[in-house]
């Protein structure tokens, strides 16, 4: 493929956060993934991944939390590239910028997230014939939680996480995100809690409480609130021991339900509205017990193309954000 670029040639794809309403850990497998059963939400908490012509695979973070991410191999974002490039054997680079607002290592899948939008991303920019679905498969190979934002709603994931089924939910829940200051290494939560779990081995095949999907489907936030679980709840608390301090202040302060997401250390606060939302995350900060807070509503859809200057004659309105 060989084609002529101009300046303002660039797709940006926005692309959400993840929090897991369910997240139930089975037994390690031999290729050192653990069986999951996960119920994921999409929310209103974005990355924008702008790409641009280069000859080179270039990758640059912009935001507050840019010096956590490396350029390079680290980078999720750019293998993600870098695999799209050869898999589809394009001969041009690309320049990726991702504009970060997730948080890193936070337990939001945010790695994972950028790493969807830059394939769904360069996939536009070099017009390559991959469908949602090849994308996702090939975001399985970079990484469990790689498909689902790509997919966005909510879903349950089987397997390591990446075997996804869309979900029925109704509504729209709001939420408090609680970030903390610290950061979680998600194998050393996992490692945490096979260490924790040693004795009692968990199960092979783990199971979504039927519950919470019932739950799920009505919309309704107290029911939904006080079926949320996390089986890396220990194990996260653990090498975050500040974290069920924060956890017990949302609770009383009348949140219907909280829960570390993914890995964690994020927690997110189950509310009914935005106002609820602004006014226990106020609390939360001024009593330091979360490093700061956002409201964000889920689900969401998944990774969407919002600006679309493609060489070939592909100009089209940008969607409203
Ligand atoms: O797939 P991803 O690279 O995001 O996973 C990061 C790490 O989390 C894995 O290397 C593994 O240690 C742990 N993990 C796991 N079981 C899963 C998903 C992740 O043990 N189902």
């Amino acid at each position: 493929m060989s084609h002529t670029f101009a300046t303002e040639d660039q797709v940006r794809v926005r692309v959400p956060a993840k929090i897991n309403l369910a997240l139930c850990v089975g037994a390690q497998r031999h290729d050192g993934y653990h069986e999951l059963a996960t119920l994921f939400q999409a929310v209103s908490l974005y990355d924008d991944i702008t790409v641009r012509a280069s000859e080179e695979l270039v990758c640059e973070v912009r935001g507050e939390q840019a010096h956590h991410i490396g350029p390079g191999d680290e980078n999720l974002a750019y293998r993600a590239a870098r695999l799209l490039k050869n898999e589809y054997g394009v001969s041009e680079g690309i320049h990726l910028t991702i504009d970060k607002q997730i948080p890193v290592a936070g337990g939001m899948a945010g790695g994972s997230a950028d790493a969807a939008g830059a394939l769904l991303a360069c996939s536009r920019f070099w017009d390559v014939d991959a469908s949602l679905e090849d994308l996702m498969a090939l975001g399985s190979r970079l990484g469990a939680d790689v498909p689902f934002p790509l997919m966005g709603g909510c879903a349950v994931g089987l397997g390591r996480g990446e075997t996804l089924t869309p979900a029925l939910s109704r509504g729209t829940f709001h939420w408090v995100l609680a970030l903390s200051s610290t950061q979680l290494s998600t194998p050393e939560v996992f490692q945490r809690f096979d260490e924790l779990t040693g004795h009692h081995p968990p199960p092979t095949t783990p199971e979504i409480p039927r519950e919470l999907m019932m739950a799920l489907t009505t919309g309704e936030t107290k029911r939904v609130g006080a079926q949320l679980i996390n089986d890396l709840h220990e194990a996260s608390c653990s090498l975050a021991p500040t974290l069920p301090t924060t956890i017990r202040a949302g609770v009383e302060l009348g949140c219907h339900g909280a829960i570390i997401s993914g890995s964690g250390p994020t927690v997110a606060f189950l509310v009914d509205s935005e106002q609820e939302a602004q006014h226990l995350g106020e609390l939360l900060t001024s009593l330091e017990v979360a490093q700061r807070t956002y409201h964000a509503v889920g689900p969401v859809p998944g990774a969407t193309v919002i600006d679309d200057h493609r060489p070939h004659g592909h100009l089209m309105d940008p969607v409203p954000a």
